[in-house]
């Protein structure tokens, strides 16, 4: 079964016909909210919305173990994540849509593995690709399919927000190889690997990164809501024809 978990912007998807919602509770606490089971496209997916139903829950806040155990356990097996981030490289505009290929930390303090405690069954989780070659070429062919521009690949880094980042940090990310910034991908990915789920993300830029195009002074979070809200328009059609275009 496919999963979707929403960010800003995306805490409902219009289309789902939801069958039941279902609160759910696991050795690592509760998830962000109830677990909404419907159909898309008359496929069954269980949607999330990361940051609680009224986005109240800040990137660093969310209980991610939490939210992808309880995925886990109701037979998910595909995670199709979406995710706001501020656009470093030049080309990554205010309403591209990119389906990243890598990840980089700088979180901490967040809960970032199942692994913590003292115990020989532990797996050093292989990261070489964070995210599902299939599951990123199933949307980046959904995309193509519903006429929907979308970038291949981009290196996402992970920020511990919730305050948006200075000019000096975003050139040492760029320095770094980052394309894009944004605050919830770790340790999300990470966790979804350690559990072996096919795991994805939709990327939505919703402004310049700091020190970056138009941004000098800071970003004009009414002009991020509305980015943010006319692109997520576009995600949901790739979602719709990613719930039923297979595989292969
Ligand atoms: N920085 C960090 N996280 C973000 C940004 C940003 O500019 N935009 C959306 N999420």
């Amino acid at each position: 079964m496919l999963a979707i978990i929403g960010g800003r912007g995306l805490t409902e998807l219009a289309n789902l016909k939801i069958t039941h919602r279902q609160v759910m509770r696991t050795p690592y606490g509760e998830p962000s909210g109830a677990f909404l089971f419907g159909t898309l496209n008359q496929h069954e997916v269980i949607f999330l919305a990361r940051h609680g139903f009224g986005h109240t829950i800040p990137p660093h806040l969310v209980n991610y173990r939490a939210n992808l155990w309880a995925l886990r356990e109701q037979g998910v097996n595909n995670v199709i994540s979406i995710a706001t981030v501020g656009g470093i490289r030049a080309d990554l505009t205010p309403g591209t849509i990119v389906v990243p290929d890598q990840i980089i930390d700088y979180t901490h303090g967040r809960d970032a593995t199942f692994y913590d405690t003292r115990d020989t069954s532990y797996t050093n989780a292989n990261f070489t690709l964070p995210y599902c070659p299939e599951l990123r070429g199933r949307i980046l062919r959904s995309a193509g399919i519903v006429q929907q521009p979308c970038m291949d690949g981009g290196v996402y880094a992970a920020t511990q927000g919730p305050r948006l980042d200075s000019i000096a940090e975003i050139n040492r990310y760029e320095r770094d190889g980052a394309d894009m910034v944004g605050m919830t991908g770790m340790p999300e990915t990470a966790l979804a690997m350690e559990l072996q789920l096919h795991y994805a993300t939709i990327a939505v830029v919703v402004n310049h990164a700091s020190g970056r195009g138009d941004n000098r002074q800071g970003v004009n979070m009414e002009q991020v809501n509305a980015t943010a809200s006319a692109a997520m328009e576009r995600v949901r059609s790739i979602l719709e024809c990613a719930v039923s275009c297979d595989g292969g």
